[in-house]
């Protein structure tokens, strides 16, 4: 029979939200203030990268159980209304809730006195407390539940999640159960709390895997200076149960939309209380040197100097997205290394399977092209900065044909470096010997 559900917001996680929420069964509306998306969405297109989710977006549509709309109104039914707005990073390295109020403060006198209000963005420790003051709906239950969906694998994390976090005040346990019962579907365990613990919890868990992906990249480079091997090194780590083979592969530094700015605003946010986070913060300087570190890389492997010239070398760019598996060039290390070797004055051709040559309006001084093979023309090297497996998988021998010098600088250690040395490639990877 299902729940009627509204979702305030249509980026990637309410969008995702909705869609999931429907094929579980539950009546949705989503509303969002961009009239053009949601007559997209209505029609039944998504703008955004995600593996699943357009077929469940149809599939929610057809079955009559997912509703877009530009219109608060329409939400005025709904037992529980998930808040999934953008909280992105403001002074200071603070979240900035202008985006999150601004909407509370639109919704309140459309949404039903009795719903349940719940916070699925990312939001600062405390804000579910202040949400129904903000909103002017006194009597109204707030429940935490953050979500932890990765970009390009959202659909999956959402209808398979490890866990279902639900943080309520012990005044408002029914309105906890009503927000745990929307995933009686997915099967996964419910984790109860109070609303600060579920919020912390969202950034702790951002902001370890971000120290866990610090430690790996300046494991990286050590191994680089005693002679081990990357690959080697995390394999014998990861098969430890207390670690976990997971997010163990270094690379050009660690990006996207919420990475960093959780992270941040954690550090920010422990700052306020008196609390010295100094290993997150180590975590962030070390992402900063991370990408120091890959662009002495490429002038050594261009110039024989980690100090030596760019200006007037061409250079191939693989990859420009954050990761693999996404559209999303927010906060990208493999943009921000782009820019810079441009910046140092490179000709900087790029390729990237998910940004269209026509889309490059932020990319000044890069050359997006839309066919891999042709940022080798005349490249004094090929610097792979995104691990999208497509790589793999390019005619390499023809490739060499086209550089100038046949270096390749492998960030992510993507690519098979007998298969490159077949070509005639040399490659710098990334923790290993070179
Ligand atoms: C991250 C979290 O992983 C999700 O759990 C969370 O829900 C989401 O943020 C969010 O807060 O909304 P996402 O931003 O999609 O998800 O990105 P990740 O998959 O975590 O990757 C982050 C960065 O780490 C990327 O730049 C990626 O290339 C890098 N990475 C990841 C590595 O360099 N090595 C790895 O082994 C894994």
């Amino acid at each position: 029979m299902g729940n009627r559900v509204g979702v305030v917001g249509a980026g990637y996680v309410g969008l995702t939200s909705a869609a999931c929420l429907a094929h579980l069964g539950h009546h949705v509306v989503c509303m969002d203030n961009d009239e053009s998306k949601v007559r997209s969405l209505c029609a039944g297109e998504v703008s955004i990268v995600e593996p699943g989710l357009p077929e469940l977006v149809q599939e929610g549509l057809a079955e009559n159980r997912l509703v877009f709309t530009s219109d608060p109104g329409q939400l005025g039914e709904c037992e529980v209304v998930l808040l999934c707005l953008p909280t992105p990073m403001g002074a200071g390295g603070k979240a900035d809730l202008g985006v999150l109020e601004d909407a509370l403060e639109t919704l309140s006198s459309t949404l039903s006195p009795d719903c349940v209000l719940v916070t699925k963005s990312t939001v600062p420790v405390g804000t579910a407390q202040r949400v129904p003051a903000i909103a002017g709906l006194a009597s109204s239950a707030v429940v935490s539940n953050p979500e932890f969906l990765r970009e390009g694998r959202a659909v999956e994390d959402f209808l398979h999640p490890d866990r279902v976090l639900v943080g309520a005040a012990e005044q408002d346990g029914e309105a906890a159960d009503r927000v745990a019962e929307l995933y009686a579907g997915t099967g996964a365990p419910v984790l109860r709390c109070d609303t600060a613990s579920a919020e912390l919890a969202k950034y702790a868990s951002n902001a370890f895997l971000a120290v866990k992906l610090s430690f790996v990249n300046t494991l990286a480079e050590l191994c680089e200076q005693v002679g081990a091997d990357i690959t080697k090194v995390t394999a014998a780590m990861g098969l430890d149960d207390r670690i976990g083979p997971a997010f163990l592969a270094p690379g050009p530094g660690w990006g996207g939309s919420c990475l960093p700015k959780d992270t941040r605003a954690l550090l920010r946010g422990a700052e306020a209380t008196g609390v010295d986070f100094a290993l997150v913060r180590d975590a962030l300087r070390a992402n900063d040197y991370q990408r120091a570190l890959v662009m002495r890389k490429i002038r050594r492997a261009v110039t024989g100097a980690i100090d030596g010239s760019l200006a007037g070398t061409r250079i191939g760019v693989l990859g420009l997205t954050f990761k693999a598996g996404t559209g999303d060039l927010r906060e990208s290390p493999a943009v921000a290394i782009a820019r810079q070797l441009s910046r140092h004055e490179a000709v900087v051709t790029a390729y990237d399977p998910c940004v269209p040559e026509r889309d490059h309006t932020d990319l000044d001084g890069i050359q997006v092209v839309d066919d891999p093979y042709l940022v080798a023309k005349g490249a004094a090297a090929i610097v792979v900065l995104t691990e999208w497996p497509e790589f793999q998988t390019l005619d390499w021998a023809k490739l060499a044909t086209y550089v100038d010098q046949a270096v390749i600088v492998d960030t992510r250690n993507l690519l098979d470096e007998r298969r490159l040395g077949d070509a005639g490639f040399a490659v710098v990877g990334t923790g290993r010997a070179c």
